[in-house]
């Protein structure tokens, strides 16, 4: 019997690097989830192109097109929906959401963030963590909440910081642990192994 897999829409801005591990992680038979839609709020994101390479839906949701914050959060939701799909999976999306959105698909859209949160949020993380002169720094996959990167964590993985780390060099070590994670928090989730209650991330099995 063939199980239903997780109807997913990955949201980029970019390269799409993260994209491409959750393609070809999808692109297996057993992984219990498939993308049904890969949107873009930039036209000419390279992420694009790994999409159509393996032949998935694109969609192009320009912000500038829109005149507020909600009416763009509109236009993407009603894309989502009829793309038939139940999960988001943000990634290199530089879009903040309104609080409605993220109250409407509440516990149905994770991020990855390339630090060990709750340290270093935001933008020029790499910096911030070279600056603040930590040994490690890592990735987080996270669920969204309103409050910027501080939703409930479902995976982390720890890389260290090098003497001599450029942003650049720690950027791509944590790019390679960021390929890994995403697909394993995606895993956890469309198997029901994780699942967002009341505010936080329960993994099963784990009392409250
Ligand atoms: C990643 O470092 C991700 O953690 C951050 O933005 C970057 C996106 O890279 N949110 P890519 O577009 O997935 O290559």
């Amino acid at each position: 019997m063939t199980r239903k897999k997780l109807k997913v829409a990955v949201l980029i801005s970019g390269r799409g690097s993260n994209l491409q591990a959750l393609i070809d992680v999808c692109a297996t038979a057993e992984f219990p989830a498939e993308i049904v839609l890969v949107v873009s709020n930039v036209p000419d994101a390279l992420g694009l192109a790994r999409a159509k390479a393996a032949s998935l839906p694109t969609a192009i949701v320009d912000h500038r097109s829109y005149k507020s914050r909600e009416s763009f959060d509109d236009a993407v939701d009603k894309i989502l929906r009829d793309a038939g799909a139940e999960f988001i999976c943000l990634a290199g999306f530089m879009r903040i959401f309104s609080d409605a959105f993220v109250r409407k698909w509440e516990g149905r859209m994770i991020n990855i963030h390339p630090s060990l949160l709750p340290a270093f949020k935001g933008t020029q993380v790499h910096e911030q963590a070279i600056a603040a002169g930590v040994k490690m720094s890592g990735c987080t996959v996270h669920y969204v909440i309103p409050a910027l990167d501080s939703g409930p964590i479902i995976a982390q993985e720890k890389v260290p910081v090098l003497a001599g780390d450029t942003p650049e060099t720690l950027a791509a070590r944590v790019l390679e642990a960021e390929h890994k994670t995403y697909p394993m928090a995606l895993k956890w989730i469309a198997e029901g192994k994780v699942r967002f209650k009341d505010g936080r991330a329960l993994f099963a099995g784990e009392a409250r």
